[in-house]
């Protein structure tokens, strides 16, 4: 560097040091104009109505009905069924750019195949003329853990091939009807996560685990093969679906078809060797198990190894179907957490996914219940998209989910909320100038909602709504009001005050 330079940079240095508030502020014009900025929901979460107008339970109702959410269930929810248009309103208020939001399967095809519900049918256009009349980008996922109970009470659901046939040709009604004014398709949402939710702890639908591993009671399951199986159909099926619109709608919608995973960001705990492959291993296992075969067709080397004979293997021709069908990669990401070998595990007989993985999560974040999510320790948005865009050719990308979770209805004044969604949208901003290829932003959730965890005990949403008042009234919380002005051109000082990595080392 020379030295005309350094003063440069040390001039620089002293600017942000006495005005860090006009030269250290992100704003909305910081990113792209086609970067599309919203936030999101999905079906099950806030549509309510569950028995209303020919909608059959999905494995998500079943789920709620057996108790499981302690007698919580979504059945009126947030009544986004019959409120959508005050709620579209609200979010052309606060600015949002785009919308994400799911299908209910069962609503719109009640027997999982076969005709279509003409109530369900006319629900998602009314829903989706409103979102698109507002200047609104709908982003919509075929299925948010909500299968049709119908095809898990046939054959299993996802653990059966049979359902490839089935969401291929529900995903087909979808293009069909909606794909004129939807451009943006996920298949399916936390493709990981509900692998290992649904078939190896049990801990979400459809609930199958085998002991044990379950950490709930299931009544099926067999959390050592199960999470494999279901994953391989997840990846045919996500793939059958690409395949169905690239051969029969790209030329005339020109939308895109991505799949979503849940995306932790893992550091290792220490610096030592086996930590470090941890880490590496984590990404393996819980990221490179679909994402390897999208882009490479293939699983990890090291899943392969580990899992053995209870690791489907991709024929030829199936290799050949996955690899390439992918447009984007969405990621929810919530919380940076740290890896700490286990490869113990690896000397028991009968492992699952976890013993699989040889690893154990450490996480960081004192104080939080549940840990980590909380409050921002380092947010690593950038480096899980620095991830994609080293080892997986630097495909496009969405952030479909980020949020902080609070006790529901605890305060409307949430500005521990802000903070977070301040320190990962700098930190997204950080991943767009070093060239990732992410192309959208959605905060978890617009409205306080229905949770996978935990039912209505907590809430991530920008909106609080109040389940006793008879009409579901939605408040804005102060994090409405300030991603509203982000969104409107107000800027942020760039000012979080994160724990290095320095920090949380010498910390241990
Ligand atoms: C799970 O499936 C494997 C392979 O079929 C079998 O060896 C094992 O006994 C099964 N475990 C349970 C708990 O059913
Ligand atoms: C491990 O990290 C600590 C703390 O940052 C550092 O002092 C030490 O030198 C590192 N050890 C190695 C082997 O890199
Ligand atoms: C939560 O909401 C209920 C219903 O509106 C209200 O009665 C209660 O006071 C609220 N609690 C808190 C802590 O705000
Ligand atoms: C919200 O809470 C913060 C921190 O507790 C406080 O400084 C601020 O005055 C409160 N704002 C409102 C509008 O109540
Ligand atoms: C920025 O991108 C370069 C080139 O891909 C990479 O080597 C570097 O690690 C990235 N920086 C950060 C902070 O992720």
């Amino acid at each position: 560097m020379t030295m005309r330079v350094k003063q440069l940079r040390h001039i620089f240095t002293v600017i942000m040091l006495v005005f860090p508030v006009l030269v250290g502020s992100i704003r909305r014009t910081d990113f792209p104009d086609t970067f599309v900025f919203g936030s999101g929901s999905s079906a099950y979460q806030v549509e309510g109505a569950a028995f209303e107008d020919g909608r059959t339970p999905s494995i998500w109702d079943t789920f709620a009905h057996a108790g499981e959410y302690g007698g919580a269930t979504a059945d009126v929810s947030c009544d986004a069924y019959h409120k959508y248009k005050e709620d579209v309103k609200l979010m052309a208020d606060t600015g949002l750019e785009g919308y994400r939001f799911s299908i209910s399967w069962s609503r719109l095809i009640p027997n999982g195949r076969g005709p279509v519900n003409p109530k369900g049918l006319q629900y998602y256009h009314n829903l989706i003329d409103e979102i698109v009349s507002h200047g609104i980008q709908p982003h919509v996922t075929l299925c948010h853990s909500d299968l049709p109970q119908a095809l898990e009470d046939e054959y299993g659901g996802w653990i059966s091939r049979r359902i490839i046939d089935d969401f291929t040709a529900y995903a087909d009604v979808c293009f069909k009807e909606f794909g004129d004014r939807v451009l943006h398709w996920t298949t399916l949402n936390e493709a990981n996560v509900f692998a290992l939710g649904g078939y190896d702890n049990g801990m979400t639908p459809p609930n199958h685990c085998s002991p044990p591993f379950g950490m709930r009671p299931c009544p099926i399951g067999n959390s050592s093969t199960e999470p494999y199986i279901a994953g391989h159909n997840l990846l045919l099926a996500h793939s059958a679906v690409v395949r169905l619109y690239r051969r029969k709608y790209t030329s005339i919608q020109h939308g895109s078809v991505g799949l979503n995973l849940f995306a932790f960001w893992s550091l290792p705990y220490t610096n030592k060797t086996v930590d470090v492959l941890a880490a590496q291993r984590a990404s393996d296992f819980y990221l490179g198990w679909f994402a390897n075969p999208l882009i490479f067709g293939d699983y990890p080397h090291i899943m392969k190894t580990n899992a053995g004979s209870r690791l489907p293997k991709f024929t030829r021709e199936e290799s050949k179907q996955v690899k390439g069908a992918i447009d984007f990669i969405a990621l929810n990401h919530y919380m940076t957490v740290r890896v700490k070998d286990r490869s113990t595990s690896l000397e028991n007989d009968i492992r699952d996914f976890s013993a699989d993985a040889a690893l154990e999560f450490i996480l960081t974040t004192q104080g939080a219940t549940p840990p980590g999510m909380f409050q921002v320790t380092e947010p690593g948005l950038q480096g899980a998209l620095e991830y994609f865009k080293q080892n997986y050719g630097n495909p496009p990308m969405y952030i479909h989910e980020n949020g902080q979770m609070t006790p529901r209805n605890a305060t409307l004044n949430d500005t521990s909320r802000i903070e977070y969604l301040q320190a990962y949208i700098g930190n997204l901003l950080d991943a767009v100038r070093n060239g990732s290829n992410v192309k959208g932003y959605f905060t978890w959730s617009f409205l306080d909602c229905f949770e996978l965890l935990g039912a209505y005990r907590s809430g991530f949403g920008l909106y609080y709504v109040d389940l006793n008042d008879k009409e579901l009234t939605r408040y804005p919380k102060l994090s409405a009001h300030w991603y509203s002005n982000f969104l409107k051109g107000k800027g942020f000082k760039d000012s979080v005050v994160l724990q290095t990595e320095d920090k949380l080392y010498s910390s241990q």
